[in-house]
Protein backbone atom coordinates (compact mmCIF):
# COMPACT_ATOMS: atom_id res chain seq x y z
CA UNK A 1 0.00 0.00 0.00
CA UNK A 2 2.49 2.44 -1.33
CA UNK A 3 2.37 4.64 -4.11
CA UNK A 4 5.75 3.07 -6.00
CA UNK A 5 6.06 0.12 -8.48
CA UNK A 6 8.00 -2.76 -8.96
CA UNK A 7 10.26 -3.28 -11.97
CA UNK A 8 10.83 -6.62 -14.11
CA UNK A 9 13.60 -7.59 -11.65
CA UNK A 10 11.07 -7.61 -8.30
CA UNK A 11 12.64 -4.25 -7.23
CA UNK A 12 11.08 -1.15 -6.09
CA UNK A 13 11.22 1.56 -8.17
CA UNK A 14 11.04 5.21 -7.60
CA UNK A 15 9.58 7.48 -10.53
CA UNK A 16 10.43 4.04 -13.02
CA UNK A 17 14.15 4.60 -11.66
CA UNK A 18 15.58 1.29 -9.39
CA UNK A 19 16.17 1.74 -6.08
CA UNK A 20 18.93 -0.54 -5.58
CA UNK A 21 20.65 0.96 -8.40
CA UNK A 22 20.03 3.97 -6.47
CA UNK A 23 21.62 2.63 -3.11
CA UNK A 24 24.83 1.55 -5.20
CA UNK A 25 25.29 4.36 -6.87
CA UNK A 26 24.76 7.28 -4.21
CA UNK A 27 25.45 4.84 -1.21
CA UNK A 28 23.00 4.69 1.73
CA UNK A 29 21.13 6.34 4.29
CA UNK A 30 19.89 8.44 0.79
CA UNK A 31 17.08 10.51 0.72
CA UNK A 32 15.08 10.10 -2.45
CA UNK A 33 12.12 12.00 -4.32
CA UNK A 34 9.37 11.74 -6.56
CA UNK A 35 9.34 15.40 -8.15
CA UNK A 36 6.59 14.56 -10.21
CA UNK A 37 4.39 13.57 -6.86
CA UNK A 38 5.57 17.02 -5.21
CA UNK A 39 4.31 18.65 -8.61
CA UNK A 40 1.00 16.91 -8.31
CA UNK A 41 0.41 17.65 -4.84
CA UNK A 42 1.32 21.67 -5.34
CA UNK A 43 -1.06 21.44 -8.71
CA UNK A 44 -4.22 19.66 -6.91
CA UNK A 45 -4.07 22.71 -3.79
CA UNK A 46 -3.89 25.31 -6.84
CA UNK A 47 -6.38 23.73 -9.00
CA UNK A 48 -8.64 23.16 -6.02
CA UNK A 49 -8.91 27.32 -5.42
CA UNK A 50 -8.93 27.45 -9.64
CA UNK A 51 -11.96 25.27 -9.79
CA UNK A 52 -13.65 27.21 -6.85
CA UNK A 53 -13.20 30.37 -9.02
CA UNK A 54 -11.70 31.86 -5.85
CA UNK A 55 -8.24 33.83 -5.56
CA UNK A 56 -5.94 31.67 -3.19
CA UNK A 57 -2.40 31.25 -2.38
CA UNK A 58 -0.71 28.30 -2.02
CA UNK A 59 2.66 28.97 0.04
CA UNK A 60 4.90 26.00 0.58
CA UNK A 61 6.16 25.72 4.37
CA UNK A 62 9.74 25.28 3.68
CA UNK A 63 10.35 24.10 6.79
CA UNK A 64 9.25 20.65 6.05
CA UNK A 65 11.87 20.52 3.55
CA UNK A 66 14.45 23.38 2.35
CA UNK A 67 17.00 22.83 0.04
CA UNK A 68 18.03 24.91 -3.60
CA UNK A 69 16.49 22.72 -5.81
CA UNK A 70 13.12 21.61 -3.46
CA UNK A 71 12.64 25.42 -3.52
CA UNK A 72 12.99 25.72 -7.49
CA UNK A 73 10.19 23.15 -7.58
CA UNK A 74 8.36 25.42 -5.74
CA UNK A 75 8.76 28.65 -7.65
CA UNK A 76 8.69 26.62 -11.24
CA UNK A 77 5.02 25.47 -9.55
CA UNK A 78 4.18 29.27 -8.94
CA UNK A 79 3.61 28.67 -5.50
CA UNK A 80 4.38 31.50 -2.62
CA UNK A 81 6.89 30.53 0.49
CA UNK A 82 7.00 30.44 3.89
CA UNK A 83 10.20 31.20 5.74
CA UNK A 84 11.21 31.30 9.30
CA UNK A 85 14.23 31.96 9.61
CA UNK A 86 17.50 33.79 8.39
CA UNK A 87 18.52 30.35 7.04
CA UNK A 88 15.43 29.10 5.48
CA UNK A 89 15.29 33.06 3.28
CA UNK A 90 18.74 33.00 2.62
CA UNK A 91 17.99 29.21 0.65
CA UNK A 92 15.10 30.91 -1.38
CA UNK A 93 17.62 33.88 -2.25
CA UNK A 94 19.81 31.13 -3.23
CA UNK A 95 16.95 29.38 -5.25
CA UNK A 96 15.98 32.96 -7.11
CA UNK A 97 12.40 32.87 -5.28
CA UNK A 98 10.36 35.86 -5.84
CA UNK A 99 10.64 37.77 -2.81
CA UNK A 100 7.44 39.21 -3.24
CA UNK A 101 6.24 35.83 -2.71
CA UNK A 102 7.48 34.97 -0.02
CA UNK A 103 5.99 35.43 3.94
CA UNK A 104 8.17 35.38 7.31
CA UNK A 105 7.14 34.10 10.12
CA UNK A 106 8.78 32.88 13.37
CA UNK A 107 7.96 33.63 17.35
CA UNK A 108 11.02 35.08 17.72
CA UNK A 109 12.36 36.36 14.53
CA UNK A 110 15.23 38.79 15.32
CA UNK A 111 16.98 42.04 14.15
CA UNK A 112 19.15 40.33 11.84
CA UNK A 113 15.85 37.97 10.08
CA UNK A 114 13.65 41.24 9.94
CA UNK A 115 16.43 43.37 8.42
CA UNK A 116 16.94 40.42 5.83
CA UNK A 117 13.33 40.33 4.70
CA UNK A 118 12.76 44.27 4.83
CA UNK A 119 15.80 44.52 3.12
CA UNK A 120 14.77 42.39 0.08
CA UNK A 121 11.19 43.44 0.42
CA UNK A 122 9.46 40.17 0.90
CA UNK A 123 5.56 39.82 0.48
CA UNK A 124 4.63 40.06 4.10
CA UNK A 125 5.54 39.47 7.36
CA UNK A 126 3.59 37.21 9.81
CA UNK A 127 3.66 39.21 13.29
CA UNK A 128 3.37 36.89 15.92
CA UNK A 129 4.12 39.08 19.16
CA UNK A 130 4.86 43.05 20.28
CA UNK A 131 8.26 41.98 20.10
CA UNK A 132 8.52 41.56 16.18
CA UNK A 133 6.28 44.59 15.67
CA UNK A 134 8.07 46.78 17.38
CA UNK A 135 11.57 45.30 15.50
CA UNK A 136 9.69 45.32 12.01
CA UNK A 137 8.61 48.85 12.53
CA UNK A 138 12.20 50.14 13.80
CA UNK A 139 13.72 48.23 10.82
CA UNK A 140 10.92 49.54 8.37
CA UNK A 141 11.87 53.04 9.67
CA UNK A 142 15.56 52.60 8.84
CA UNK A 143 15.32 51.37 5.56
CA UNK A 144 12.70 53.97 5.09
CA UNK A 145 9.77 51.21 3.45
CA UNK A 146 6.73 49.62 3.84
CA UNK A 147 5.61 46.06 4.83
CA UNK A 148 2.24 44.07 4.54
CA UNK A 149 1.61 41.99 7.47
CA UNK A 150 -0.73 39.37 9.10
CA UNK A 151 -1.31 38.51 12.85
CA UNK A 152 -0.87 35.36 13.67
CA UNK A 153 -3.33 34.78 16.25
CA UNK A 154 -4.16 31.74 18.75
CA UNK A 155 -7.57 30.80 18.17
CA UNK A 156 -8.23 27.87 20.68
CA UNK A 157 -8.58 24.77 18.73
CA UNK A 158 -6.99 21.90 19.85
CA UNK A 159 -6.37 19.81 17.05
CA UNK A 160 -6.31 15.79 17.25
CA UNK A 161 -2.75 15.47 16.92
CA UNK A 162 1.07 15.10 19.05
CA UNK A 163 1.03 17.50 21.82
CA UNK A 164 4.68 18.78 20.11
CA UNK A 165 2.96 19.57 16.87
CA UNK A 166 -0.64 20.52 18.20
CA UNK A 167 0.11 24.84 17.49
CA UNK A 168 -3.33 26.30 17.87
CA UNK A 169 -4.30 26.15 21.42
CA UNK A 170 -4.77 28.81 23.43
CA UNK A 171 -1.82 27.80 25.99
CA UNK A 172 0.93 27.55 23.13
CA UNK A 173 4.21 30.29 22.55
CA UNK A 174 2.47 30.90 18.82
CA UNK A 175 0.64 34.18 18.01
CA UNK A 176 -1.25 36.72 19.53
CA UNK A 177 -3.52 35.82 21.92
CA UNK A 178 -7.52 36.68 21.29
CA UNK A 179 -9.07 35.68 25.00
CA UNK A 180 -7.41 38.35 26.35
CA UNK A 181 -7.01 40.97 23.88
CA UNK A 182 -3.22 40.71 22.94
CA UNK A 183 -4.48 40.65 19.30
CA UNK A 184 -7.08 43.46 19.61
CA UNK A 185 -4.26 45.54 21.05
CA UNK A 186 -2.01 44.61 18.61
CA UNK A 187 -4.70 45.63 15.88
CA UNK A 188 -4.31 49.17 17.43
CA UNK A 189 -1.20 49.95 17.06
CA UNK A 190 -1.04 48.94 13.82
CA UNK A 191 -3.98 50.61 12.05
CA UNK A 192 -3.26 53.45 10.04
CA UNK A 193 0.44 52.81 10.69
CA UNK A 194 2.17 54.86 8.11
CA UNK A 195 4.27 51.79 7.51
CA UNK A 196 2.69 48.85 8.16
CA UNK A 197 -0.09 47.56 6.28
CA UNK A 198 -2.63 45.20 8.01
CA UNK A 199 -3.60 42.96 5.30
CA UNK A 200 -5.66 40.09 7.49
CA UNK A 201 -5.50 36.97 10.11
CA UNK A 202 -3.42 34.04 10.11
CA UNK A 203 -3.84 30.93 12.26
CA UNK A 204 -1.94 27.46 12.34
CA UNK A 205 -4.08 24.76 14.01
CA UNK A 206 -1.22 22.12 14.28
CA UNK A 207 -0.02 19.47 11.93
CA UNK A 208 -0.61 15.67 10.30
CA UNK A 209 -4.59 16.71 10.80
CA UNK A 210 -7.26 14.57 8.85
CA UNK A 211 -10.54 16.52 9.27
CA UNK A 212 -11.48 19.62 8.16
CA UNK A 213 -13.54 20.37 11.60
CA UNK A 214 -10.84 22.32 13.28
CA UNK A 215 -10.48 24.47 10.17
CA UNK A 216 -13.79 25.46 10.26
CA UNK A 217 -13.95 26.08 13.90
CA UNK A 218 -10.80 28.04 13.44
CA UNK A 219 -12.16 29.99 11.01
CA UNK A 220 -15.53 30.26 12.49
CA UNK A 221 -13.27 32.30 15.21
CA UNK A 222 -11.42 34.51 13.17
CA UNK A 223 -14.42 35.87 11.78
CA UNK A 224 -15.97 36.30 14.77
CA UNK A 225 -12.99 38.73 15.53
CA UNK A 226 -12.93 40.48 11.98
CA UNK A 227 -16.39 41.26 12.63
CA UNK A 228 -15.81 42.40 15.79
CA UNK A 229 -12.72 45.09 14.94
CA UNK A 230 -15.16 45.92 11.58
CA UNK A 231 -17.74 46.91 14.17
CA UNK A 232 -15.24 49.01 16.27
CA UNK A 233 -12.37 49.85 14.03
CA UNK A 234 -13.95 49.37 10.27
CA UNK A 235 -11.43 46.82 9.86
CA UNK A 236 -12.02 44.78 7.43
CA UNK A 237 -9.39 41.95 6.05
CA UNK A 238 -8.03 41.34 2.95
CA UNK A 239 -6.72 37.73 3.42
CA UNK A 240 -6.86 35.21 5.72
CA UNK A 241 -4.54 32.28 6.19
CA UNK A 242 -5.39 29.06 7.88
CA UNK A 243 -2.23 27.64 7.89
CA UNK A 244 -1.12 24.26 6.77
CA UNK A 245 -1.12 20.91 8.88
CA UNK A 246 -2.93 18.62 6.36
CA UNK A 247 -2.63 15.04 6.56
CA UNK A 248 -0.63 12.34 4.78
CA UNK A 249 -0.32 8.85 4.70
CA UNK A 250 2.33 7.13 6.70
CA UNK A 251 0.50 3.81 7.62
CA UNK A 252 -2.47 2.68 7.24
CA UNK A 253 -4.05 4.14 10.04
CA UNK A 254 -3.98 7.47 8.27
CA UNK A 255 -6.75 8.39 6.33
CA UNK A 256 -5.66 12.08 5.27
CA UNK A 257 -8.10 13.46 2.34
CA UNK A 258 -7.35 14.56 -1.09
CA UNK A 259 -5.75 18.12 -0.87
CA UNK A 260 -8.62 19.78 -2.94
CA UNK A 261 -11.26 18.17 -0.08
CA UNK A 262 -9.45 20.61 2.75
CA UNK A 263 -9.63 23.60 0.36
CA UNK A 264 -13.30 23.17 -0.80
CA UNK A 265 -14.11 22.62 3.21
CA UNK A 266 -12.43 25.95 3.76
CA UNK A 267 -13.82 28.17 1.00
CA UNK A 268 -17.04 26.54 2.19
CA UNK A 269 -16.38 27.95 5.68
CA UNK A 270 -14.96 31.16 4.81
CA UNK A 271 -18.03 31.48 2.59
CA UNK A 272 -20.64 31.45 5.02
CA UNK A 273 -18.96 33.58 7.61
CA UNK A 274 -18.84 36.66 4.69
CA UNK A 275 -22.33 35.65 3.95
CA UNK A 276 -23.61 35.90 8.02
CA UNK A 277 -21.08 39.37 8.60
CA UNK A 278 -22.08 40.57 4.98
CA UNK A 279 -18.17 41.27 4.70
CA UNK A 280 -16.02 41.35 1.59
CA UNK A 281 -14.89 37.59 0.37
CA UNK A 282 -11.01 37.48 1.30
CA UNK A 283 -7.94 36.21 -0.40
CA UNK A 284 -7.80 32.50 1.33
CA UNK A 285 -3.62 31.57 1.76
CA UNK A 286 -2.78 28.02 3.02
CA UNK A 287 0.64 27.03 4.27
CA UNK A 288 1.28 22.75 3.40
CA UNK A 289 4.67 21.97 3.65
CA UNK A 290 4.07 17.88 4.70
CA UNK A 291 1.99 17.43 1.90
CA UNK A 292 3.57 18.65 -0.55
CA UNK A 293 6.63 16.38 -0.02
CA UNK A 294 5.85 13.72 2.43
CA UNK A 295 4.77 11.51 0.54
CA UNK A 296 7.32 11.94 -2.08
CA UNK A 297 10.02 10.85 -0.49
CA UNK A 298 11.41 7.78 0.75
CA UNK A 299 14.64 6.71 2.45
CA UNK A 300 16.80 3.87 1.62
CA UNK A 301 19.48 2.32 4.17
CA UNK A 302 21.55 -0.52 4.27
CA UNK A 303 20.55 -3.45 6.79
CA UNK A 304 23.77 -4.39 8.76
CA UNK A 305 23.28 -6.56 12.60
CA UNK A 306 20.69 -8.57 12.83
CA UNK A 307 19.62 -9.66 16.88
CA UNK A 308 17.49 -12.31 17.75
CA UNK A 309 16.09 -12.58 21.33
CA UNK A 310 13.97 -15.39 20.85
CA UNK A 311 10.56 -15.12 22.42
CA UNK A 312 11.12 -11.41 22.33
CA UNK A 313 11.99 -9.76 19.34
CA UNK A 314 14.44 -9.65 16.16
CA UNK A 315 16.41 -6.61 15.68
CA UNK A 316 17.48 -5.40 12.65
CA UNK A 317 19.95 -2.14 12.15
CA UNK A 318 20.23 -0.22 9.39
CA UNK A 319 22.96 2.69 8.64
CA UNK A 320 21.13 5.83 9.40
CA UNK A 321 18.41 6.09 12.46
CA UNK A 322 17.44 9.06 14.68
CA UNK A 323 19.49 11.47 12.97
CA UNK A 324 18.42 11.52 9.42
CA UNK A 325 14.49 10.38 10.91
CA UNK A 326 14.13 11.94 14.74
CA UNK A 327 10.29 11.62 14.16
CA UNK A 328 9.87 8.03 15.36
CA UNK A 329 11.75 9.18 18.70
CA UNK A 330 10.13 12.21 18.64
CA UNK A 331 6.74 11.90 18.09
CA UNK A 332 6.46 7.94 18.55
CA UNK A 333 5.50 8.50 14.72
CA UNK A 334 4.74 5.51 12.95
CA UNK A 335 6.11 4.31 9.33
CA UNK A 336 5.63 1.84 6.55
CA UNK A 337 8.71 0.05 4.85
CA UNK A 338 9.81 -2.87 2.47
CA UNK A 339 12.61 -4.62 1.60
CA UNK A 340 13.67 -2.91 -1.88
CA UNK A 341 15.30 -6.21 -3.37
CA UNK A 342 12.07 -8.01 -3.02
CA UNK A 343 9.10 -5.76 -2.01
CA UNK A 344 6.77 -8.57 -3.15
CA UNK A 345 7.89 -11.55 -1.11
CA UNK A 346 5.63 -13.16 0.67
CA UNK A 347 6.41 -11.91 4.36
CA UNK A 348 7.00 -14.26 7.29
CA UNK A 349 7.93 -12.48 10.09
CA UNK A 350 7.78 -9.31 12.86
CA UNK A 351 11.02 -7.56 12.83
CA UNK A 352 11.98 -4.10 14.28
CA UNK A 353 14.12 -1.74 12.74
CA UNK A 354 16.43 0.22 14.53
CA UNK A 355 19.08 3.19 13.78
CA UNK A 356 22.99 3.25 14.66
CA UNK A 357 22.80 6.04 17.06
CA UNK A 358 24.08 5.46 20.53
CA UNK A 359 20.81 5.56 22.00
CA UNK A 360 18.03 3.21 22.82
CA UNK A 361 15.27 5.03 21.62
CA UNK A 362 16.93 5.15 18.12
CA UNK A 363 14.28 3.02 16.55
CA UNK A 364 12.47 3.56 13.37
CA UNK A 365 10.20 0.89 13.02
CA UNK A 366 8.24 -1.63 15.76
CA UNK A 367 7.09 -5.06 14.52
CA UNK A 368 7.59 -4.31 10.80
CA UNK A 369 6.31 -7.54 8.71
CA UNK A 370 8.89 -8.82 6.25
CA UNK A 371 9.89 -11.60 4.14
CA UNK A 372 13.70 -13.33 4.50
CA UNK A 373 15.91 -10.69 5.09
CA UNK A 374 19.75 -10.97 3.81
CA UNK A 375 22.54 -8.61 4.53
CA UNK A 376 22.95 -5.76 3.02
CA UNK A 377 19.39 -5.62 1.43
CA UNK A 378 18.04 -2.19 1.30
CA UNK A 379 15.22 -1.42 3.13
CA UNK A 380 12.74 1.46 1.95
CA UNK A 381 10.88 3.29 4.53
CA UNK A 382 8.26 5.35 2.91
CA UNK A 383 6.60 8.80 3.74
CA UNK A 384 10.09 10.61 4.42
CA UNK A 385 9.88 13.46 2.75
CA UNK A 386 9.08 16.69 5.50
CA UNK A 387 10.62 17.27 8.62
CA UNK A 388 12.92 14.59 7.99
CA UNK A 389 16.04 16.04 6.14
CA UNK A 390 14.86 18.94 7.53
CA UNK A 391 15.24 18.03 11.24
CA UNK A 392 18.01 15.86 9.98
CA UNK A 393 21.48 15.75 13.11
CA UNK A 394 25.09 14.93 13.18
CA UNK A 395 24.58 13.01 16.18
CA UNK A 396 27.61 10.57 16.97
CA UNK A 397 29.21 12.46 14.16
CA UNK A 398 27.20 10.64 11.40
CA UNK A 399 26.99 12.79 8.08
CA UNK A 400 23.69 13.53 6.40
CA UNK A 401 22.22 11.64 3.77
CA UNK A 402 22.39 12.71 0.22
CA UNK A 403 19.09 13.64 -1.58
CA UNK A 404 18.99 12.58 -5.14
CA UNK A 405 15.72 13.94 -7.03
CA UNK A 406 13.53 11.38 -9.86
CA UNK A 407 12.54 13.20 -12.47
CA UNK A 408 11.36 11.74 -16.08
CA UNK A 409 13.10 8.72 -15.17
CA UNK A 410 16.27 10.47 -14.61
CA UNK A 411 18.07 10.67 -11.14
CA UNK A 412 19.00 13.94 -10.24
CA UNK A 413 21.75 14.57 -7.10
CA UNK A 414 20.38 17.74 -5.40
CA UNK A 415 22.10 17.87 -2.25
CA UNK A 416 25.70 15.62 -1.82
CA UNK A 417 26.47 13.69 0.83
CA UNK A 418 28.02 15.31 3.53
CA UNK A 419 31.98 14.38 4.48
CA UNK A 420 34.03 13.77 7.32
CA UNK A 421 35.68 17.53 6.48
CA UNK A 422 32.49 19.26 6.58
CA UNK A 423 31.31 17.52 9.90
CA UNK A 424 34.91 18.96 11.34
CA UNK A 425 34.83 21.97 9.44
CA UNK A 426 33.69 25.17 12.08
CA UNK A 427 35.54 22.92 14.93
CA UNK A 428 38.96 24.90 15.72
CA UNK A 429 42.14 22.71 16.77
CA UNK A 430 44.69 24.09 19.93
CA UNK A 431 46.87 25.24 17.46
CA UNK A 432 44.39 27.35 15.85
CA UNK A 433 43.11 28.81 19.54
CA UNK A 434 46.68 29.26 19.85
CA UNK A 435 47.66 31.33 17.00
CA UNK A 436 44.53 33.35 17.41
CA UNK A 437 45.66 34.46 21.03
N1 LIG B 1 2.40 27.12 8.76
C1 LIG B 1 2.86 27.29 9.99
C2 LIG B 1 2.72 28.58 10.64
C3 LIG B 1 3.46 26.21 10.66
O1 LIG B 1 3.88 26.38 11.91
C4 LIG B 1 3.60 24.97 10.01
C5 LIG B 1 4.23 23.84 10.66
C6 LIG B 1 3.12 24.85 8.70
C7 LIG B 1 2.52 25.95 8.10
C8 LIG B 1 3.23 23.57 7.90
O2 LIG B 1 2.56 22.54 8.49
P1 LIG B 1 2.40 21.16 7.71
O3 LIG B 1 1.52 21.41 6.53
O4 LIG B 1 3.77 20.75 7.26
O5 LIG B 1 1.83 20.24 8.69
N2 LIG B 1 8.28 18.71 12.88
C9 LIG B 1 6.91 18.25 12.96
C10 LIG B 1 5.97 19.24 12.29
C11 LIG B 1 6.05 20.60 12.86
C12 LIG B 1 5.18 21.56 12.12
C13 LIG B 1 5.45 22.94 12.54
N3 LIG B 1 4.71 23.92 11.83
C14 LIG B 1 6.79 16.88 12.34
O6 LIG B 1 7.80 16.32 11.92
O7 LIG B 1 5.70 16.32 12.31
Amino acid sequence: AHPFNVNTKGHLEIGGVDTIELAEKYGTPLYVYDVEMIRNRARAFVQAFHDAGVTGKVAYASKAFSTIAMLQVAKQEGLCLDVISEGELYTALQADFPTEKIHMHGNNKNEAEIAMAVEHDIGCVVIDNFHDMELLDQELLKQNKTMDVLFRVTPGVESETHRYIMTGNEDSKFGLDLQNGQAEAALKKVLGHPRMHMKGLHCHIGSQIFETDGFRAATDILFAVLEEWKQKYQFESDIINLGGGFGIRYTEEDKPLPPGEYVKDMIQGVKENCYKYNMQFPEIWIEPGRTIVGDAGVTLYTIGAHKNIPGVREYYSVDGGMTDNIRPALYQSKYDAVIANRPEARTEKEVSIAGKCCESGDMLIWDLPVPYIEDKDILAVFSTGAYNYSMASHYNRLTKPAVVFIEDGQDHLVVKRETYQDIVKNDLSYDEIKSFT
